[in-house]
This record gives C-alpha cells, structure tokens and sequence, in this order.
C-alpha cells in the first residue's frame, strides 16, 4: 500500500529505503553540454558520463543495489564449475519461479543468441506482442523473420487501457494457422514492452496466449527482463491479481510458459542474463550453446560477484515495497510533464517515461529523426541523457530504404533505486523549458551511418544551427545558472 500523507498536495511517491552510498555528479555549463552533444555526433551512446548529470539512458546495469546484494557479493565463490555461487543463484530461482532448469548467459542478448540459435531455422516466423532491438537482431541475422502481434491499443500513444503490451489474440491464432505450427520457432511476451513505452501485459493475456501455444503445439517464451515493473502493474492494476502474492504470480508463469529468459541487468537490480524452465527438455535443447559461447554451466561468462547480486536481487524482485519504487517514480515524471502538457506516452508504463516526439516536433519527417533531435535539446537544456527509441533504432530494409518506426519516443529511463524526487523534478522542469522552446528545434543528418545496430555508433549532425540557438535562448532565460 503507498503511503498516504495528510495533505493531499503533499502526496509524492516514498522511498522504503535510504541511500547509504553517493556518487558525485557534473553537471556543465551549458555551452559544454552543446560541445558534447555534437562531439557525440548527436549520438547520446556516445556521450561520455562524466558530462552528463541525469543518466537516463537506461534501467539496464545501473541499478541501485542494497547492502545485501552487495554483502552477497563479498560470499561470492569463485569457481570454474560447481560453485557454490551457483547453487545459490539456482535456489534463489527456486525461490522466485519454483523451478529447477537454470542456464546461465552474460546477459540478455546473449541468452536471445542461444534461444535463437536453438529454434530459429531459415524462414520460420517469431511471433511476438512487440520486437526488441536485440532479439530482433539475433533472429534475422539466423534467417527467421519477427512478427508482431501487439493489439492496435498499445500503439496509441495516450489512453487509459492498463496493459497496453496485451497480445491481440485473435490475431495470434491466426498467424499460428496461416504459418502453421512448423514454422513458427516460437511465440515471444516480452513483459513491459520495451519500444512501445514499457508497457504492461495483463496476466490474463500472458496465460491466454500459453494456453493457445498449448494447444497449437508452438514453444511459448516469456522474456522477464521487465518482469519485476510489469507484476507491479498486475498487482495494482489487474483484479484478478490483487489478491495474490507476487511469488505466485512468478511461479504461475514459470509453470505455463514453455521458457523464461532474463536479463539479470533489468530484473534483479544485477548484472547478467539467466534462461529457465519447468521441464528440462527445454534447457537440454539449448545447453550445448552455454559452454560455447558464455562459458561453463556454472557462471555463463558471469562474474561470481554479479551472479550472488542477482540471486539476492531476484529475491528482492518478490518485494512490493522496492519494486514499486520504479513505477511510481515514472508515473509521477510523466504525470508533472503531463500536466505541462508536455505529450507523454500515457498510462506511463515501466523502464522510463517517454516523450512522444511525433507531437513534440509535429512537422518534422523521419527522416530528419525527431526522437533522435528532442534527445539532443534535452541534453543542452539539462544535461540530461536520455535514448532514442524511433526511426533511428530500427534497421533499413534490404533494399536501403528507411523503416519509420510506429512511435517516434525519446526515452528517459529511470533506472530503480537511483534518482532522487528532486531530480525527477528537475528532470521535469527542463523538459518543460524545451517543450516551451520546441520551435527552435531542428532535424538531424546522417554523417556517419553504420549497416547493423546504427543507433548504437551512428553519428549525425545538425541541420542548420539549432542547436546554437537552442543555447542563446538557455542563456537569456537561465542567465548564469547551469
Ligand atoms: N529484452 C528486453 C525487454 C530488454 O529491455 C533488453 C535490454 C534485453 C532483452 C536485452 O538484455 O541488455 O542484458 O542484453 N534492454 C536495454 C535497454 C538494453 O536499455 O532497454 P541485455
């Protein structure tokens, strides 16, 4: 339950915890931060931390941890097989999933490169609610192709619907007949949809579409990277859930999806990647893989250290109390920016709070990357990184010409346990200032422009002086202030 506080204006979401270690941030003159962001060729992956004061890039890896994963850590056994490490991680996955089968990758990505590897063949269909950049990679790259099922709902940017990552599920039937079951390698639920805001899925709609892959005879996949913010979202939003313990809902899950992969980077506060099952048919099929590409059985190219941090933090990951900390931080980012007006993606989802740049820069095209220019301004107005999820992070087709992505959204993640209120609020106030100032803002070029994962090492430049101009005008209503 949040807490109440007797003045209603007062209300703000309350930290459970307390913050025991600092780190010191920068924050540059304004001037500094236009230098940066063009060194960084537009690019805020090419940013160096040391100029940036709210890294909002992601809520992978930079979680904050508790004294007991980091107490954890210290106990960590460090062995080539059979450690000790391991057998506590393997219980801590008991714990949480109720299940035995436990395979170990360096982080999430690698564990999609070893689930593909065991079930792509040339041709086959992935059918999925939505991509991720990564799995979408690892299955093309094998010849499969990706398909997503999403219902049209998740894909409006603002609306009440609770669990806009829902699968359509008519649609999923159909695409298992029209394809048939042979051809599909695999039906994916990503929970917290990434691209399209950290969206939820509802129980409901998780177990429906296990009890179509069920009856269909096709491998069904859940990947829990953003479990921990979407069981908040069951918990809170769904009936049916409001009732049961998070364990439960955990161990529900383990019990109907064929397997579940994670990364330990999102969920579990860690670092690493874990695949799992109720029946070891499926951790057999994809063993082989683990030695050849991680390491051995025992820490999958982990370090013991991480692996002890993610067995305390799966843990955790059962505790209403750190989970909803997350949730309720974006929800109040995107309510203040919200009530500025400022076009948020709503209901605020998981990850982050995304700003829908389609209406941030209505008349900017595509192709001048309005997601990738709206991350560039709030990075010279606040010093704020945030991460391009549009036109910029999706592939070109094979023929070379642009895929325009569904949503233009520029990301800012707000990674658990790390940011303060008053820097949410700053956060909010800056946004707003570039919102006031959207007029300024213009396209970007390409300068140098890679074939895979371009958003990653991509540069652009400016079109015109925007950006100067963008820094005159922080300067005359800013004065000194940084
Ligand atoms: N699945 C989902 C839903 C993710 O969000 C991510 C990573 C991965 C898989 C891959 O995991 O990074 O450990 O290899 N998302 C990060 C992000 C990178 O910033 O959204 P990984």
């Amino acid at each position: 339950m949040p807490v109440k506080f007797y003045k209603p204006e007062n209300q703000v979401p309350l930290e459970m915890h307390k913050v025991r270690v600092v780190q010191k941030l920068n924050l540059l003159k304004v001037e500094d931060r236009l230098r940066a962001i063009q060194e960084a060729g537009n690019n805020t992956f090419l940013l160096q931390n040391k100029d940036i004061y709210m890294d909002m890039i992601t809520d992978s890896g930079v979680n904050g941890m508790s004294d007991k994963q980091t107490a954890a850590m210290m106990t960590a056994d460090d062995s080539y097989a059979g450690s000790e490490t391991w057998n506590r991680m393997k219980a801590a996955v008991k714990e949480v999933f109720g299940v035995d089968n436990l395979l170990p990758a360096h982080q999430g990505r690698a564990a999609e490169n070893i689930l593909a590897e065991a079930f792509v063949k040339p041709g086959m269909k992935t059918l999925m609610n939505f991509h991720f950049t990564t799995t979408k990679a690892h299955i093309t790259r094998l010849g499969g192709e990706v398909i997503e099922l999403v219902d049209p709902k998740g894909l409006i940017p603002q609306s009440d619907d609770p669990f806009k990552g829902d699968f359509n599920l008519q649609n999923l039937r159909d695409a298992i007949d029209k394809f048939t079951p042979e051809k599909v390698a695999f039906v994916r639920v990503e929970a917290g949809t990434n691209l399209i805001g950290g969206q939820p899925v509802s129980l409901e709609n998780m177990l429906a579409v296990t009890d179509i892959c069920h009856e269909k005879g096709v491998v069904s996949v859940l990947d829990a990277s953003l479990l921990q913010d979407n069981v908040y979202f069951m918990k809170t939003r769904e009936p049916m859930c409001k009732y049961m313990e998070v364990k439960e809902i955990y161990r529900l899950l383990a019990s109907r999806f064929d397997i579940i992969y994670f990364s330990a980077r999102k969920l579990s506060f860690s670092r690493g990647g874990f695949i799992l099952s109720s029946d070891p048919k499926w951790t057999d099929m994809m063993m082989e893989f683990v030695p050849l590409y991680e390491g051995f059985l025992t820490y999958g190219g982990m370090e013991v250290r991480s692996i002890e941090a993610a067995a305390q933090g799966l843990l955790e990951s059962l505790d209403m109390e750190y989970i909803n900390q997350g949730p309720e931080f974006i929800a109040y980012l995107a309510k203040e920016l919200d009530d500025y007006g400022v076009p948020v993606i709503l209901p605020a989802g998981g990850l982050g709070c995304h700003l829908n740049c389609t209406e941030f820069v209505p008349d900017m095209p595509h192709n001048q990357y309005p997601a990738a220019a709206v991350g560039a301004a709030v990075f010279i107005a606040g010093g704020i990184r945030g991460m391009e999820r549009g036109t910029v992070s999706e592939q070109r087709e094979p023929d070379g010409t642009e895929r325009y992505a569904e949503l233009e959204l520029q990301r800012l993640a707000v990674p658990r346990r790390v940011f303060t209120l008053s820097q949410i609020k700053y956060c909010a106030d800056r946004v707003k200032w570039v919102w006031d100032n959207r007029s300024l803002i213009g396209g970007l070029q390409w300068t140098m422009e890679p074939k895979v994962l371009r958003f990653f090492f991509g540069r652009m430049k400016e079109i015109g002086y925007w950006q100067e101009q963008l820094v005159e005008k922080f300067k005359a209503d800013f004065g000194d202030s940084l």
